[in-house]
């Protein structure tokens, strides 16, 4: 289980990694990657991935605590923890789980890789936006609670932001085909309208030789 998550963060070493390492993750990512090499689209494939993601987040158990935590030096802000559970070796698939606790809530942000999200445990609201390089504008906001899934297929339903509207703290599971903690991504400030890029990272994984790219302030759409 996990060992080596106990004897610090990891770096990418061009395998596979499961730092959630159960007879659950393997067997989820194998389902995973058998209806990605199936599905002749992405939505295809990801119709196909919900009813093994919805068995997951019902199975009791499956993900430990150490995994479910707060992380005082996030990368999101807030004390959110973006644990990181699986990554494919070649950067085309991440499973890792977001924690966020009550009250908090993540910044507008993009993941540029289409997936899906499940809700574990709490309750979240999540605001999904119409952005592109003229603007950015609320087009829905939406309860998710345990159980409930949803997808992104960039650029639609790619930027949003998440908040915990429980009293303990939320987690939901992500499953995205890229390396989302290690990708640079864009967030937007809703006053300035500017966008910037950034880095979320991993509580418990590095980037490797991506760690000390410099990350650039995006262009600003004002
Ligand atoms: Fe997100």
């Amino acid at each position: 289980m996990c060992d080596q998550h106990d004897h610090g963060r990891r770096t990418p070493t061009g395998e596979d990694e499961f730092l959630l390492d159960t007879p659950e993750s393997r067997g989820f990512i194998a389902r995973v990657r058998e209806c990605i090499a199936a599905g002749a689209t992405p939505r295809e494939a990801c119709a196909a991935i919900e009813p093994h993601f919805a068995r997951l987040l019902a199975t009791e158990g499956w993900l430990p605590d150490e995994f479910a935590v707060a992380n005082p030096h996030s990368g999101m802000g807030g004390g959110i923890g973006q644990w990181l559970l699986f990554r494919a070796g070649d950067g085309s698939l991440s499973l890792f789980s977001l924690v966020v606790p009550p009250g908090e809530q993540t910044p507008v942000h993009d993941h540029l890789a289409w997936g899906l999200i499940g809700l574990y445990r709490g309750e979240q609201e999540e605001d999904v936006f119409d952005a592109d390089e003229h603007g950015i504008e609320l087009d829905r906001t939406q309860r998710v609670l345990p159980g409930g899934l949803y997808s992104l297929f960039p650029p639609r339903d790619d930027v949003h932001r998440v908040r915990t509207v429980s009293a303990e703290s939320s987690i939901s599971i992500h499953l995205l085909t890229n390396d989302t903690g290690c990708v640079v991504r864009h967030t937007w400030d809703l006053t300035t309208k500017r966008i910037k890029a950034f880095r979320s990272g991993y509580a418990n994984a590095d980037c490797g030789e991506h760690e000390d790219t410099p990350v650039e302030p995006a262009e600003a759409c004002a």
